[in-house]
């Protein structure tokens, strides 16, 4: 067991695992057990994915009444639909007489939601409105009110991206995100118009664990200069900059388990595209940026980065590509991926940006390709039943905090780091170990484990 204290190297993925045996983040050190335990699972579903704000929809997606996506918050299928009053309700996707569901469409605008099994319908508040053979209802006061579609416990929206929790006890989405919106904000409030998806959603099935997929966003930079190298030289002739050569432009943010690692250099992404109009549009923008919000935020716009906004919602700024990482298991996720663009920007540039995530980052793109397989190896080598018991090592960048600095969150200099990556497991683990929210730490403030 790598000499490591407090983990039993017996265990077995039956039998319950101590939470805190997991790991010692500020030696570097985790468990394999992460990925593969299926009781971690279940209490993935309870503690992370029943608990948290979880991204839903873009805004841009259900602009009418009766509009509505369908999706999954954990493995609970949810309907979220734009109501007449302007506003956004969820539900589960589940009727309450035999659980049925009850919209099978991915996208549309729809009147109500009408059950295949039995013809209950309903009203896209989720209120119960009738039902086939009724007057056998009747005679049994069967109570209307009362088997409505459940509903998400809250839902809100920032910056045009809705999420929803289906905890009444979870803190606000503004204090969820916290600090993390500062920086959001260089992505999705670039300017009035603010952001919209184009060319609907991408899904496609990676036979790994999600989180594997979700602290690659909050902070891999490391590998992208290794895995994605040949990529980027078959498609655009070069390969991809030695990130870890300049750390003194580079960094590492977070806030309670978000993270974003990025760099000043504002052509980036866009740039290993090769595609020059993109570049021009972003250094077009970056003036206005600078003045909208200010100098340093708008060098993030197009630079090489990645962001998870916890637990399983990514994007890369420039490259434009958004993503939810939804668990099927330890050891499956279901991939959804749209193409983000301004709202103001012209109908060529979001064409360039659709075609250009499409290539890269969708299920034929080469470097989706290249994570997922590195993803599905690392998730099934770690399942062996000796290989499970051996620690990995996660301490890259410690001592690298940058204390003098008046960015909000966490800082770290350098974004070829695991900071954010050793961030992302103290939330986990924070969050795997409390009952209730109170009793959940906060890490806006460094903590030995995120030093
Ligand atoms: S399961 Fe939906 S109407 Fe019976
Ligand atoms: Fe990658």
């Amino acid at each position: 067991m790598n000499g490591r204290k407090g983990i039993d190297p017996q265990t077995s993925c039956r039998e319950d695992v101590a939470l805190e045996s997991l790991m010692d983040l500020d030696k570097g050190r985790m468990s394999r057990l992460v990925f593969q335990h299926p009781g971690l699972y279940e209490r993935e579903l309870e503690r992370i994915f029943a608990r948290c704000w979880l991204f839903v929809a873009h805004e841009s997606q259900i602009p009418k009444a009766g509009d509505y996506v369908t999706t999954y918050m954990g493995q609970d299928n949810v309907i979220i639909v734009r109501q007449k009053d302007g506003g956004i309700k969820g539900f589960l996707n589940s009727c309450p007489h035999r659980g049925n569901k009850v919209c099978f469409a991915d996208a549309g605008n729809a009147r109500q939601f009408i059950c295949n099994y039995h013809g209950w319908s309903f009203a896209i508040d989720g209120r119960l409105k009738g039902m086939h053979a009724s007057e056998a209802f009747d005679s049994t006061g069967f109570d209307f009110e009362g088997h409505g579609l459940h509903p998400v416990a809250r839902i809100d929206s920032y910056r045009g991206l809705v999420f929803a929790t289906l905890d009444d006890r979870a803190p606000d989405l503004a204090d969820y995100l916290g600090d993390m919106r500062y920086y959001l904000d260089a992505v999705f409030d670039m300017d009035d118009e603010g952001t919209e998806f184009v060319g609907g959603c991408v899904k496609s099935v990676i036979r790994c664990n999600w989180k594997l997929a979700a602290e690659n966003f909050v902070g891999d930079a490391l590998h992208a200069g290794w895995t994605h190298d040949s990529g980027a030289r078959a498609m655009v002739g070069e390969g991809v900059d030695d990130l870890h050569k300049s750390p003194e432009r580079s960094y590492q943010v977070n806030f309670n388990g978000h993270g974003w690692e990025f760099n000043q250099d504002i052509i980036g992404n866009c740039a290993s595209l090769g595609d020059k109009e993109l570049v021009k549009y972003l250094y077009a923008m970056q003036p206005r940026v600078a003045e909208r919000l200010d100098d340093f935020r708008s060098r993030m716009i197009g630079s090489i980065s990645s962001c998870t906004i916890f637990p399983n919602t990514s994007f890369l700024a420039g490259q434009n590509t958004f993503r939810t990482w939804h668990p099927r298991g330890p050891q499956e996720i279901e991939l959804h991926v749209w193409t983000f663009v301004n709202k103001s920007a012209p109908p060529e540039i979001k064409e360039r940006w659709r075609k250009g995530s499409m290539l890269t980052f969708s299920p034929s793109g080469v470097f989706e390709m290249d994570d997922g397989e590195n993803w599905e190896y690392a998730t099934r080598t770690n399942d062996g039943y000796v290989t499970r018991r051996q620690d990995l090592y996660i301490g890259l960048g410690r001592h690298t905090r940058v204390h003098d600095t008046s960015l909000p969150g966490n800082v770290y200099q350098g974004q070829v780091n695991e900071a954010n990556q050793r961030a992302f497991y103290q939330r986990w683990l924070d969050l795997m170990g409390a009952a209730v929210w109170s009793d959940v730490p906060r890490r806006d403030v460094p903590t030995e484990a995120a030093v």
